[in-house]
């Protein structure tokens, strides 16, 4: 092969790679055996936030060594699309009942933390055994505190817009396979 492509080595419209595809990986088997350690003999329902959280969530899931159940849910957020108002709307609920069940929420990235605030409420009212998050990315913003306290935190990130590994800008860059920062040319 003579060049790689785009996906794989840094793609023009990003300034710098925060993770690579090896960093990623890492990441991803650490969560899992983590989960798979606190899981023994519960009944895991791992529930994805579309569409940032797919990529995560197709790899977590493989490195977690227990039964588990998947369900997906999609929500949109009123206000502008960079900053997150707290008030979702539902566009895709549970296909699942969840009563009982140990769920545990995978989510892209961690911002304010309104959104999943958000959907923590609502999936408590369903009376789970347990009700946990997942986040891969948590955006350390001077000052701000998180709506919410993760269980699970792959890494942190700088507060600048990140695309890639799932992440998207204009639903652009979700198939990169590192996560980097986007160049604010792209985007301003
Ligand atoms: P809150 O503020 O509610 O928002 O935690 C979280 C959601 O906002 C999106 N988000 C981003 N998406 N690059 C993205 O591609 C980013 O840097 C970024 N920061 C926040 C994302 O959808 C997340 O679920
Ligand atoms: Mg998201």
């Amino acid at each position: 092969m003579e060049e790689k492509s785009e996906l794989s080595t840094m793609h023009p419209d990003v300034e710098t790679i925060l993770f690579s595809e090896e960093d990623i990986a890492q990441i991803v088997q650490r969560l899992g055996a983590e989960i798979t350690r606190d899981y023994q003999g519960k009944d895991l329902v791992l529930i994805a936030v579309l569409r940032g959280a797919v990529v995560f969530m197709g790899d977590l899931m493989r490195a977690i060594d227990l039964p588990l159940a998947i369900d997906f849910m999609a929500v949109s957020s009123y206000g502008s699309n960079a900053k997150s108002s707290g008030i979702v709307r539902i566009v895709k609920d549970l296909d699942m009942d969840i009563k009982g069940r140990d769920v545990l929420i995978v989510e892209d990235i961690l911002d304010s933390g309104l959104t999943l605030k958000y959907l923590m409420k609502n999936l408590s009212s369903r009376k789970p055994a347990s009700l946990e998050v997942a986040a891969f990315l948590w955006k350390d913003v001077e000052g701000k505190q998180a709506a919410i306290d993760p269980k699970y935190v792959g890494a942190h990130c700088p507060d600048e817009f990140v695309v890639g590994y799932g992440l998207d800008f204009a639903e652009r860059y979700r198939n990169l396979s590192y996560v980097g920062i986007l160049k604010p040319e792209v985007y301003s």
